[in-house]
């Protein structure tokens, strides 16, 4: 089979190399350059190695719990079972994961998981030694790499998907495949604070939505709670608090503990919220105090973030450092079966980009990698047999959306730009929503939409494909009443 891959993260590579060793002509197609994306950025690790008294069956029931209850348990299990298999390949591709003096994995414990049972590389530079494993596989092998070759369209025939079409320069041009697998990430840049690369814009999951698709939970947006909050949006790893780092007010008071018995080590969504919550109300940020640790350790066992927050001038070894929450995860996305098959036949979705049912409404940390790797591969086997994911699975129902309200709306005050969208999401379709918030955000996006020039050049295409997904998300907002996972409402009058 002909094979094009859009994405060059873990899922994406995997997949295709999964692909290219069954036999299979593949292509890998990126916006950007091999080995861009998000996954060299992932610093915590990888879910999955079990230690003395921990079990797949423990790892499933945290996720499970994390995800609120809105995890699909057959894709859960799937994760659970073949992760171990998956992270054994990572070794095999040359993949160096940090083991103490007795020659046995570390493993690190991080926020909502009930036992130590991450993997880690470089200390806290796991993507990065996966993507440059997975990356020298590549170019050691037959798949060919299409670089800077922005994806526009998938080309969809007699119902299903047998190419996509790609601006390269200023030229459109249409590849044939006999299966595309995206592989394109999440769309962190809807938001105006992100620990997203600028590429996140969700573009595989708009041109799934144009081809017919169906995308589900668009809602349930994850905000990591720790990112430095001076500078551009700079992750601080879950995996410092899972080694005691604590997080305090300007009284220098524990405050996540008055928000679940956990503390620090609550479940994302729990510690984001609480974050918000003591930001607003003492007027700026909160810390992270991780002197305990002591400076050996933290350069040790944390390289990256030591380097990065003293070049921004803090010295955490010696003083808690500023910190905010920032999109970080998209738990929706294309609607898949647990082998990567969307309901369009001939394409699948891997990775963020796919709503494969793992994390349900809140995916639990370390848990990302692992389900590119587990799921990349799936899809991989899955190529020959290539169909619309199955009804019977019992899939959510096509994105709801409401209808253009053209003429009800007054024009927009705002005209748009990527920055406005940003601070509207940021602000409305954030970590707290109200039913007002979440009204005016839809009618302003939906105005932006009608008046978007034809998009021509990349980065107006993205634009567009942000427009749609914001509409997307915020439309889903607004039709889940309830509260649950990620997803926050609170009624209008009470804000933060
Ligand atoms: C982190 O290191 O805190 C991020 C890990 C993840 O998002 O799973």
């Amino acid at each position: 089979m002909n094979v094009i891959v859009v994405g060059t993260g873990i899922a994406g590579l995997t997949a295709a190399l999964r692909a290219d060793e069954a036999g299979h002509d593949v292509m890998i197609v990126t916006k950007g350059l091999l080995g861009g994306g998000c996954t060299p950025l992932a610093q915590g690790g990888i879910a999955g190695v079990y230690g003395e008294g921990d079990s797949p069956a423990s790892h499933a029931e945290d996720t499970i719990i994390a995800g609120a209850g809105l995890s699909d348990p057959a894709a859960v299990e799937v994760l659970v079972r073949e992760g171990g298999a998956r992270i054994a390949e990572l070794v095999a591709r040359g993949v160096v994961f940090d083991r103490g003096p007795d020659g046995r994995l570390l493993l690190g414990r991080e926020a909502a998981h009930s036992h130590a049972r991450v993997v880690h590389a470089g200390g806290d530079a796991t993507g990065a030694a996966v993507s440059d494993a997975l990356v020298a596989a590549v170019r050691a092998s037959a798949i060919q790499v299409r670089e800077h070759a922005f994806l526009l369209d998938l080309i969809v025939l007699d119902g299903a998907v047998r190419g996509i079409r790609l601006l390269e320069g200023t030229a459109a041009v249409d590849l044939s495949a006999d299966a595309v697998i995206l592989a394109t990430g999440g769309a962190g840049r809807l938001y105006a604070h992100t620990t997203n690369p600028e590429g996140a814009t969700g573009d595989g999951i708009a041109a799934a939505l144009r081809a017919g698709a169906d995308v589900a939970d668009l809602e349930f947006v994850q905000f990591h709670p720790t990112v430095l909050a001076e500078g551009p949006g700079f992750l601080i790893s879950e995996a410092v608090r899972g080694e005691g780092a604590t997080l305090l007010d300007d009284d220098d008071r524990r405050f996540a503990f008055d928000a679940h018995p956990d503390g620090e080590l609550a479940p994302r969504d729990v510690v984001s919220r609480a974050i918000a919550r003591r930001t607003a109300a003492q007027g700026g940020p909160v810390r992270l105090d991780a002197t305990a640790l002591g400076a050996s350790t933290l350069a040790r066992r944390f390289p990256t973030i030591d380097r990065v927050t003293r070049e921004r001038g803090f010295d955490w070894a010696r003083q808690p450092i500023p910190v905010t929450p920032a999109a970080h995860y998209l738990m929706g996305g294309i609607v898949t079966d647990l082998d990567g098959r969307t309901t369009l036949p001939g394409l699948f979705a891997v990775g963020e980009a796919a709503r494969s049912g793992v994390h349900g409404a809140n995916r639990l940390a370390s848990n990302s990698l692992l389900e590119g790797a587990v799921f990349g591969a799936r899809a991989a086997v899955a190529l020959g047999v290539a169909s619309g994911a199955d009804p019977a699975l019992g899939l959510p129902p096509r994105q709801r959306k409401r209808p253009l309200r053209r003429d009800e709306s007054p024009r927009p005050a705002r005209d748009f730009s990527r920055a406005a969208l940003q601070m509207l999401m940021w602000d409305e379709v954030g970590l707290l929503r109200t039913d007002d918030g979440l009204t005016r955000a839809l009618d302003l996006i939906q105005s932006w939409r009608t008046d978007l020039p034809a998009p021509r050049s990349v980065a107006q295409h993205e634009d567009a494909n942000l427009l749609l997904l914001a509409e997307a998300a915020a439309s889903a907002a607004l039709a889940r009443t309830e509260s649950v996972g990620a997803h926050f409402r609170e009624p209008a009058l009470i804000g933060v």
